[in-house]
């Protein structure tokens, strides 16, 4: 089983942007988190960050036939682009929408995602554990549902 994990934009300054909301890891430590949890359960996972839209549009794209599902936190994308949200309908894999914080706890603006009903589920707001969250729901869900 391999699986894709995508970081949208600004996360690479995770460890320092502000903590109050995101936390204290830093991007390399979230993403060793990731990495171990996945060996544990025995899954290939390839980690890609961007900040520019067009770049995660083509690793969605690159994603079919390579792998099995996808976890996804589009960041700021999640409120605004309904071409993520066209690139992950066309490749139709298996996805899970991930936030570090509770976007529902926020702003206005943050409450609305243009990528929630285009997934299989969305886990927001347990920090860096959303993602081990993801991923865990994801592989079971996976397991659960074998490609033909
Ligand atoms: C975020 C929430 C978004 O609203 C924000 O733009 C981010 C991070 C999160 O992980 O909590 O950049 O996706």
């Amino acid at each position: 089983m391999k699986i894709l994990v995508i970081h949208g934009p600004n996360l690479n300054l995770l460890g320092t942007r502000e903590p109050e909301q995101y936390g204290s890891l830093t991007l390399e430590q979230i993403n060793n988190t990731i990495l171990s949890r996945a060996q544990k359960e025995n899954v290939e996972v390839k980690i890609f960050q961007a900040n520019a839209e067009g770049e995660i549009i083509s690793e969605i794209h690159r994603a079919l036939g390579n792998v099995d599902g996808i976890v996804i936190n589009p960041a700021a994308y999640t409120h605004t682009s309904v071409a993520v949200r066209d690139a992950l309908l066309a490749v139709a894999l298996p996805a899970v929408e991930v936030h570090l914080s509770n976007i529902y706890k926020r702003e206005e603006f943050r409450k609305y995602s243009l990528i929630s009903d285009v997934v299989l589920g969305v886990i927001s707001g347990f920090r860096e554990q959303s993602y081990i969250l993801g991923l865990e729901a994801l592989i079971h869900f996976l397991k659960n549902n074998p490609q033909t």
